[in-house]
């Protein structure tokens, strides 16, 4: 994919970043491949799903397509311009609720969750956040819910990263990015107590990551603490 303009580098609140972004994601063949995996990946019949970092929605918008069977899905992020490009996109859908939510802040959700998405949003966190937040989606999970999260990932080596720029047509990092090596967030994922957990997908410096809450074992309680924060 041939670079058109410099890439903007002024941040997830940048106007222009906003728009050079979401006018170029429906044209790159290998996200489109990713969400073609992310849709095979979702569990039969879901009906709650959460998007964290939902962008303009577009992600989102992929797992209603794919699920009719969705009665609610609450997408979250902390940018204004990307949250207002969502309201748009959903206004009227009421199986829909935007919210503003930074995922730097612990998040305590109520379990009931049958699906997680993510897409290109993770990466931007620390590891140490990183870790911790699986764990809390692994919370927000009903018993057998499942994550999936659609990522930019750490390449093997530098040279093999700048391959991955120019293929997506990028003329410059995000300063952002936190980039981590697959291997190491499927750990962290097993750490954080999800099950299954596999690169369901890869391309360069793209990735598929998906893992599974445990399934409800039987004369079991829930072990959840008081939410800080709900989106139910
Ligand atoms: C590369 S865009 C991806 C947007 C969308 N999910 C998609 O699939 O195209 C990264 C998104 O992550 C959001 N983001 C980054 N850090 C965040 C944080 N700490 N809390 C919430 N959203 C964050 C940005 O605002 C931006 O919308």
């Amino acid at each position: 994919m041939e670079p058109s303009v410099v890439t903007p580098t002024g941040g997830w609140t940048d106007p222009d970043q906003v728009a050079w972004y979401t006018e170029r994601i429906g044209r790159i063949e290998a996200r489109l491949a990713g969400e073609a995996m992310l849709r095979e990946a979702l569990p039969a019949a879901p009906r709650r799903v959460l998007d964290l970092g939902c962008g303009d929605g577009r992600l989102g918008a992929v797992v209603l397509d794919a699920a009719p069977s969705v009665e609610r899905l609450v997408a979250g992020d902390r940018s204004e311009p990307m949250l207002r490009l969502a309201r748009e996109r959903f206004a009227g859908d009421d199986r829909v609720e935007v919210v503003e939510l930074d995922l730097g802040d612990p998040l305590a959700l109520d379990g009931s969750f049958d699906v997680v998405v993510s897409g290109f949003a993770i990466h931007h966190l620390e590891h140490e956040r990183k870790r911790a937040l699986f764990a809390e989606i692994g919370r927000a999970l009903a018993p057998g819910g499942v994550f999936a999260n659609l990522e930019v990932v750490r390449s093997s080596t530098p040279a093999r990263h700048a391959q991955f720029l120019a293929a997506v047509g990028r003329t410059a990092d995000d300063p952002e990015d936190r980039l981590a090596p697959v291997e190491d967030q499927l750990a962290w994922m097993g750490a954080a107590g999800l099950t299954e957990v596999e690169c369901l997908w890869r391309w360069r410096g793209f990735a598929l990551l998906v893992g599974e809450a445990p399934p409800e074992v039987p004369g079991a309680g829930a072990a959840a603490g008081p939410p800080s924060r709900t989106l139910s």
